[in-house]
Formats: structure tokens, C-alpha cells, sequence
């Protein structure tokens, strides 16, 4: 621990930010009723250039950040997609394609992998091409996928499948492990919805309950141990919703420790979901990098421990868990200092217990539910 009280992430000297996120524009050929970006994404249709990015890439290397994902929205809606890998990957980072896979092409995987791409992850929305493409709002969308999926492999990346499940397709995750091992998946996130942004505003209608949790779960490990035992080289990687959790995430691993986020109009984030916290965040087009993450007040507000009140304060966990997610604790108590309500020690928990029995006796079906598109969200604007 820093003589000043504070954590080695202290306002003195933070970490590197080991990890940019590019989220190169909200634009997206899908409507997720799970996305994490922002409800009001339409507010923001502005860009940055291939330029400004290629900039924002130059001054993040020179912090020591090491690793860069381009997420979006759909980051192939970008033309300049290739020639930003190019920058990122002449300036030695590690990188990293999330997509769902609709817009790439046999000829645009090959550009990218000859442009220095490491990595490429595809998102599905179901083993069940109808459900697929009910969540994802396009009849093509699954076929694409496959496609894709199997283009990428082909040109020797590993295949790196999400499925982001919940309350409408995580009884299929038997389904959903048979398509990754029959696709040749090397490894596979098996992600129970987080309930930020689109996902929050649907939350009645997508969180599973416990029984549901607990099985999908107990298949995931019947399946690992099959896998196992033929030496089969698929990873399969369940991640739990903090909801059924009594401690809350450490989330971002601390905020401002080692997580940068650019949005596509140049908005420095500690995490994805921050822009809706009561901060005023810096921009990349008015402020150097070093400066944003070195000394502006958003990055500043929850590093340390010296902000946490109480029961975070005095708590033995709190170099664990951070006191939790900052955006979780607005977005469920209306102030971000406080406590994660996942934690059973928050006074605020029992949102949390109330969210769980409204999943145990409420199901909401597909139609509750409110899609990610533009109009939506001019719609949310509104009010
Ligand atoms: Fe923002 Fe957790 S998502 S701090």
C-alpha cells in the first residue's frame, strides 16, 4: 500500500493503461437487445478520423498500453478498418477484432490478417438460427456467421466464439457447446448477460433465474470434462451475471488501473459504461492522453481507496473488489459512490434481491423487448 493511503493506482503515479478500447462508432447492422453501448447512442453520430484515431493509437503506445480492441458498435462498418489494424499493429500492439461477423468477407479477413491482426472474436446470439436472428433483427445474420466463423479459422486465426446468454437461450447451452464444437471453436465465452446500457432497459425480460444459472452451468462442466477427456483443445469459458453474486466484481480490475475506453467521438472512459455517470469526461481532440489519464478529474474520482465511504471504507475485501462497479451503484442507487449493491454488505442489496424475484416470477418474453436501433434510441432520447 502507497504511504498516501491510496493503492500503487494512486493519483501520483497510475499503472499504464495496459488495455485501450477503440469503439470506433455506435453504427451497427444489428439490434441486440443486450448491447452494452449507451440508450442514447443517437446523441453521438460524430467520429473520429482515421487520423485522429491513428493518433489516439500513437499516444496510448507511448503510455505502455499493450493491447487494442476494436469493438464498436460493428467496427467492419468502418472502411478504414484495415488501415487502422495497420497503425495499431506497426506500433507493436496486440490486436484484437470483436464483431459479430456481419460485414466481414473471405477477402476482408485475408486484409486484415495481412495488416497484422492477432485476433479475432465473432459474436452469436443463438445456437437456433430463428432465434439468432430474431435477437440480432436480420435473417441473415446466422448464416453469415457460420460463414464467417468458419473463414476465419480457415485462415489460421483461432476461432473465438461469444454467446452472450440469457434468460431466452441459456436453456439451449447444450446447443450452443454442440454448434462450437462442430464449427472447430478453440475457445468459447459463455457470457450471462451484464446489465449495462441496452441490456439494463431490458433486464426484466433477459435475466435468467438461479435454477436456470445453476444448470447451464453444472452442462458447461459436464461438457468441459468430455472435451477433457478426448483432449480436445476447445476452452470453454462461463461467466456468471454479478446478480447471483453476494460480492460484487472487481470491475475494470479498479477504475483507472489498466482499462482505457475511447468512444467513437473521442470520449476517454475508464470502463464502457461511464458516459452516463454525473462526470464530465475528457476528449481526445482537446486533451493529450497523458494528461487524461494521468491527471483529469474523471480518471482521478475513483482511483484509490480515499473516495469509498462506508461500508467500503473499513471493509477487509475492498483491495479485492474495489467496492465493486462505479456505473452498477448509479445506475441501481443514484450515486456512483456508493457501495456495488451486489454486495450483500450494501445497503442497497435489496435492489439486487428484488431483480432476482422478479426473474423467478415475471418472465418476459421476446416481445417485451426493446431493440437496439436508432430510431429506439432517438425514441429514449426523447423521453
Ligand atoms: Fe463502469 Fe463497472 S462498468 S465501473
Amino acid at each position: 500500500m502507497h504511504a498516501s493511503g491510496l493503492n500503487p493506482v494512486s493519483r501520483d503515479q497510475p499503472s499504464p493503461p495496459l488495455w485501450l478500447l477503440a469503439e470506433l462508432t455506435y453504427r451497427c447492422p444489428l439490434q441486440c437487445p443486450y448491447c452494452s453501448n449507451p440508450v442514447d447512442f443517437a446523441r453521438s453520430s460524430e467520429e473520429l478520423s482515421t487520423a485522429q484515431w491513428i493518433d489516439v493509437f500513437k499516444q496510448a503506445r507511448a503510455l505502455g498500453a499493450a493491447q487494442l480492441g476494436f469493438s464498436g458498435g460493428e467496427p467492419l462498418v468502418r472502411q478504414d478498418l484495415t488501415e487502422l489494424v495497420q497503425a495499431a499493429c506497426d506500433l507493436g500492439f496486440y490486436t484484437n477484432l470483436i464483431t459479430s461477423g456481419v460485414g466481414l468477407t473471405k477477402m476482408r479477413v485475408a486484409e486484415l490478417s495481412e495488416a497484422g491482426l492477432d485476433h479475432i472474436q465473432i459474436s452469436f446470439q443463438a445456437a437456433d438460427e430463428t432465434v439468432n436472428n430474431m435477437l440480432a433483427g436480420s435473417r441473415k445474420a446466422f448464416a453469415q456467421k457460420l460463414a464467417m466463423a468458419r473463414a476465419v479459422k480457415a485462415h489460421g486465426y483461432p476461432m473465438v466464439l461469444n454467446f452472450v446468454t440469457h434468460r431466452h437461450n441459456i436453456d439451449q447451452i447444450d446447443h450452443i457447446i454442440e454448434l462450437c464444437i462442430e464449427l472447430d471453436a478453440d475457445f468459447v465465452e459463455l457470457a450471462t448477460c451484464q446489465f449495462y446500457g441496452w441490456a439494463k432497459l431490458n433486464r426484466a425480460a433477459l435475466l435468467p433465474t438461479r435454477e436456470q444459472l445453476t444448470r447451464a452451468e453444472a452442462v458447461t462442466q459436464h461438457w468441459r470434462q468430455k472435451l477433457a477427456a478426448q483432449n480436445h483443445p476447445c476452452k470453454l469459458i462461463f461467466v456468471t451475471p454479478d446478480y447471483y453474486e453476494e460480492r460484487p466484481k472487481a470491475c475494470m480490475n479498479g477504475w483507472g488501473s489498466l482499462f482505457l475506453d475511447i468512444t467513437p467521438d473521442g470520449t476517454a472512459l475508464p470502463c464502457h459504461s461511464a458516459r452516463q455517470l454525473p462526470i464530465d469526461f475528457p476528449n481526445v481532440k482537446t486533451h493529450s492522453l497523458q494528461y487524461i489519464w494521468q491527471e483529469s478529474f474523471g480518471f482521478n474520482k475513483y482511483r484509490g481507496f480515499a473516495w469509498m465511504p462506508e461500508p467500503c471504507r473499513s471493509c477487509a475485501e475492498k483491495e479485492q473488489d474495489f467496492g465493486g462497479c462505479r456505473c452498477q451503484a448509479y445506475m441501481l442507487t443514484g450515486n456512483a459512490d456508493n457501495a456495488d449493491p451486489v454486495c450483500s454488505k450494501s445497503k442497497h442489496h435489496e435492489v439486487i434481491l428484488a431483480a432476482r424475484e422478479t426473474a423467478q416470477q415475471a418472465p418476459l418474453g421476446l416481445d417485451n423487448m426493446v431493440f437496439r436501433n436508432e430510431k429506439m434510441s432517438n425514441i429514449i432520447i426523447k423521453g
